[in-house]
């Protein structure tokens, strides 16, 4: 497996790899701290493509909150082992001065997609992410680039960026990892105490419990059940539960409004407190 810093090095080595030979290649683009979620897209990668690149970047663009960037968890060593056993081609780990030697003023917007949800909660934070991934898509020039279903709407803003741009490569999308405890994996889940990460598991079992509600109940019930189930609990607080046609992101009055309908949640949690999401599908 080869580590590569530079953007210049990362091209060179795909020029060279690409020279005469007919090879896929599947991009992971991650901030590192990798954990199954991010396993479960290398593999998948892997059994895909002939060569695999992982980007391991903690984006500074996509943060709006200067703390969050801060204690974003840096574990380069250990995430080079993990990908090397998953059978990674290349690591990608630039630096912040690599990727923007100056400042990116590129603006990408794409309404109603971004205007939801994470949108107004995180103002600048799309645009950051579709910074990143298009100069990720431009160095490295993927076949296929691969993302978890966890981060519903990145994967639906990005969709949307890549029509925009008209880039010939595939985004798959892969379904959530979970623990066993149902919790979805996220490489914040390292910054909860034992105890608020057992608080935690009752949103992923609220939204479970919730498919199953939504059967004899309304889209509104459904979104007040789950909404005052999880406000009930301590060191829990909504921040939003939508529920959302899942290929436009708007909010949906019935079961019947689309085909394919999600559930969109962002929690805090504990008493830092940490920011969790996670997403049930209840129809598609
Ligand atoms: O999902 C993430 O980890 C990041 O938003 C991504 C796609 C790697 C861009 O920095």
């Amino acid at each position: 497996m080869n580590i590569l810093t530079t953007q210049s090095d990362m091209r060179a080595a795909m020029a060279a790899l690409r020279a005469g030979a007919n090879l896929t290649v599947g991009l992971v683009p991650t901030m590192g701290a990798l954990h199954e979620g991010h396993a479960s897209l290398v593999r998948r990668s892997v059994k895909e493509n002939d060569v695999t690149v992982v980007s391991v970047f903690v984006n500074p663009t996509q943060f709006n909150d200067p703390t969050d960037l801060k204690n974003y968890p840096r574990t380069l060593e250990a995430d080079c082992r993990l990908l090397e056993e998953l059978g990674a081609d290349y690591v990608f780990a630039p630096t912040p001065e690599d990727i923007y030697p100056e400042p990116d003023t590129r603006v990408f917007s794409f309404p109603p997609i971004d205007t939801v949800m994470e949108g107004p909660r995180r103002p600048g934070h799309f645009n950051g992410v579709c910074q990143i991934v298009s100069k990720l898509f431009d160095i490295v020039a993927p076949d296929r680039a691969y993302f978890g279903e966890k981060d519903f709407q990145q994967i639906a803003v990005i969709r949307a960026m890549v029509r925009h741009l008209r880039l010939s490569l595939e985004i798959v999308s892969c379904p959530i990892v979970r623990e066993p405890s149902g919790l979805a994996l996220s490489s914040r889940n390292t910054l909860l105490s034992p105890d608020e990460k057992a608080t935690a598991v009752n949103i992923s079992k609220t939204l479970f419990a919730a498919q199953d509600f939504a059967k004899a109940h309304t889209v509104a019930e459904t979104h007040d059940y789950v909404v005052s189930t999880l406000n009930a609990i301590e060191g829990l607080e909504v921040e939003y539960f939508e529920i959302v046609d899942g290929t436009t992101l708007q909010s949906v009055r019935s079961w019947d409004d689309a085909p394919y309908v999600v559930g969109c949640i962002t929690v805090y949690c504990g008493a830092k407190p940490i920011r969790l999401i996670d997403n049930i599908c209840f129809k598609k």
